[in-house]
């Protein structure tokens, strides 16, 4: 028989690990917060602005979109022309990066950020590498010929050529996915996809996906646990996009997601 003493320290000791184990456990679950566009939610999308909310908020990763400049310079922006979100009109692809510099990509979503550039991607990760990580999108690559030789030359000049470096690229275009994955095999990849695109998560394309995908990211609107488990099952880790409101958060709950996508990055 052993004394109280002995059996008080065993208990401590059970009581520990079982903490411990918990603790780690929870961890392993929580997704990754992902400030969508930045912290889109309380910003104008895509600007320093909005990326330094995100950081602020906690965001693990910076969601981004990029296109190129005539000059062949990789910008951030979402649309394929400037419209919608700065004070001129035009395409992306006409504009030098001078030109698009000089553009107000703020004044649209307040007057308090009248003023904020469209910043170029080499600004982005002057300013915030290794502070947070990227999930990158290609946004309409086909528009852009080159556009993932020049995503990869960027990368590598940063040294952002191991997968520990916290950067992820994502499309919804699978052939400029392909490219990518061939210039530069250790980024992870993530495949987008939207409603329309139920059918491209048939175990058939799952499968397909294998040679290069390490993300298969459904909109959240098509998300259900059968799923989850089905990209799962097949090897892949999924990152939910996008989270709107606090509801959005309660749908996803339990599914085990390796990611979370939103405009309100501090939501939980
Ligand atoms: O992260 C996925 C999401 O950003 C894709 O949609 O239109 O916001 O670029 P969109
Ligand atoms: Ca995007």
């Amino acid at each position: 028989m052993r004394n109280p003493a002995t059996l008080l320290v065993i208990l401590f000791a059970l009581l520990f690990r079982a903490i411990t184990r918990l603790i780690v456990k929870t961890e392993q679950h929580s997704p990754l917060k992902i400030g969508h566009r930045g912290a889109a939610g309380y910003c104008p999308e895509n600007t320093i602005s909005s990326f330094q909310k995100a950081l602020e908020l906690g965001a693990d990763y910076l969601e981004l979109d990029i296109q190129m400049t005539k000059d062949g310079e990789l910008v951030v922006i979402h649309d394929s022309t400037v419209n919608r979100t700065t004070n001129g009109k035009g395409k992306v692809m006409d504009f030098t990066l001078p030109e698009i510099q000089n553009l107000d990509a703020g004044s649209w979503f307040h007057r308090k950020f009248a003023g904020e550039k469209i910043p170029s991607l080499s600004e982005v990760f002057d300013e915030f590498a290794g502070k947070i990580g990227f999930l990158i999108e290609l946004k309409k690559p086909s528009l852009y010929p080159l556009i993932e030789e020049k995503l990869a030359e960027e990368l590598m000049k940063r040294e952002f050529t191991t997968g520990d470096r916290q950067i992820i690229v994502q499309s919804f275009d699978r052939e400029s996915l392909k490219r990518f994955h061939e210039l530069l095999p250790s980024i992870p990849i993530g495949i987008l996809v939207r409603n329309a695109g139920l059918k491209m998560i048939s175990n058939k394309n799952l499968k397909s996906f294998a040679s290069y995908v390490s993300y298969v990211n459904p909109k959240i609107s098509m998300v259900n646990k059968r799923m989850i488990k089905r990209i799962h099952l097949h090897g892949f880790k999924t990152i939910i996009w996008t989270v709107k409101r606090k509801n959005d958060l309660k749908a996803i709950k339990n599914l085990h997601v390796e990611g979370i996508v939103s405009d309100f990055p501090d939501l939980s």
